[in-house]
């Protein structure tokens, strides 16, 4: 097998021979991290794929950013290193019954997480991320009726920060729902002095004892700029990688889990090894295809995302 070294140094030497880009997201491994051009939250990854003159974009995340990177990008070529790496959030939103909601709902638009199947984005009005769905919330008249899904963590928190009533969608992220408030509270206790923070993926029972809530880049983004020494951090421990390098000295404590249901990692985000990341570019596969008219529908509603958090 080659050394991590080596196989870096040959994703360096096809990055240029094939004029391409890696996109990773924070909760990749770290060797991931280290091979990618760019690593960002959601938004920054796919503004990062609009705005990108490479011919061919590597995403390491998992299927839902890679195909959003394709519907922006048609005619570039998109690789993933393992596209069997789904969020299962975005899997737990059926199309028919989404539809039947959407129908039972008629006068309501909807606002969509990023984290969906192009199906879905097809059916919705607007997408969001973390960083940007509150700010996109509060863009619509407060008369007009509001469909948010497929995750009722992050509608229930933006519920909360925009004093708006939407219709949630009841799906979850198995990862951030695990964490329990109970462990929230042992662990404050046990670090006086850390500040909590955590994505707002988490139940509200877990944000209310947090200090900050927001994305992964956002998440970075305080701890780097506050003066606090250290955080017990409530979201995938593979943002610890770029925290740390982002402000050595300061500690950094994954949020305990639940030993009851211990799920806190992103095991789909960790499908991306870095032998995976190599091959897809030397064979130039696995590539993302998305059908041209499921591609337009989708496009629609990304797009106004897009220009609404300009
Ligand atoms: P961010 O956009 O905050 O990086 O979130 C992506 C995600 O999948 C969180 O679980
Ligand atoms: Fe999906 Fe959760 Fe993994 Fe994010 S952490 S990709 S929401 S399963």
């Amino acid at each position: 097998a080659l050394s991590t070294e080596e196989l870096l140094r040959r994703v360096e030497a096809l990055k240029k021979e094939m004029n391409a880009i890696v996109l990773a997201h924070y909760y990749t491994l770290p060797e991931i991290q280290q091979a990618a051009d760019i690593v960002g939250d959601s938004l920054a990854l796919a503004r990062a794929a609009e705005k990108t003159s490479a011919d061919v974009i590597v995403f390491a995340g998992v299927y839902f950013m890679a195909e959003t990177a394709k519907i922006l990008n048609p005619g570039k070529m998109v690789l993933m290193p393992d596209p069997g790496a789904g969020c299962p959030l975005a899997d737990s939103c059926p199309e028919d019954e989404f539809r039947a909601f959407r129908e039972a709902h008629p006068d309501a638009i909807a606002i969509t997480y990023v984290n969906s199947t192009a199906a879905i984005k097809k059916l919705s009005d607007i997408i969001c991320t973390s960083s940007n769905a509150v700010h996109i919330v509060r863009q619509i008249l407060p008369e007009q009726q509001i469909i948010f899904g497929p995750d009722r963590n992050l509608g229930a928190w933006v519920m909360k920060q925009t004093g708006r009533d939407m219709l949630l969608w009841q799906g979850f992220c198995y990862v951030h729902e695990a964490y329990s408030e109970v462990y929230m509270i042992q662990a404050k206790a046990m670090h006086p002095g850390a500040e909590l923070i955590a994505h707002p993926e988490c139940r509200q029972e877990v944000l209310r004892h947090a200090s900050f809530v927001g994305s992964t880049s956002a998440l970075l983004n305080y701890t780097a700029s506050s003066s606090s020494q250290s955080f017990i951090v409530a979201t995938e421990p593979g943002i610890l990688y770029e925290m740390e390098k982002r402000s050595p000295g300061k500690t950094f404590i994954p949020a305990p889990k639940d030993p009851a249901n211990p799920r806190s990692v992103c095991k789909q985000m960790k499908q991306n090894t870095l032998d995976k990341l190599y091959l897809c570019m030397v064979n130039r596969s696995p590539e993302i295809t998305v059908d041209e008219q499921l591609r337009e529908g989708a496009l629609k509603s990304i797009k106004r995302m897009l220009e609404m958090s300009a």
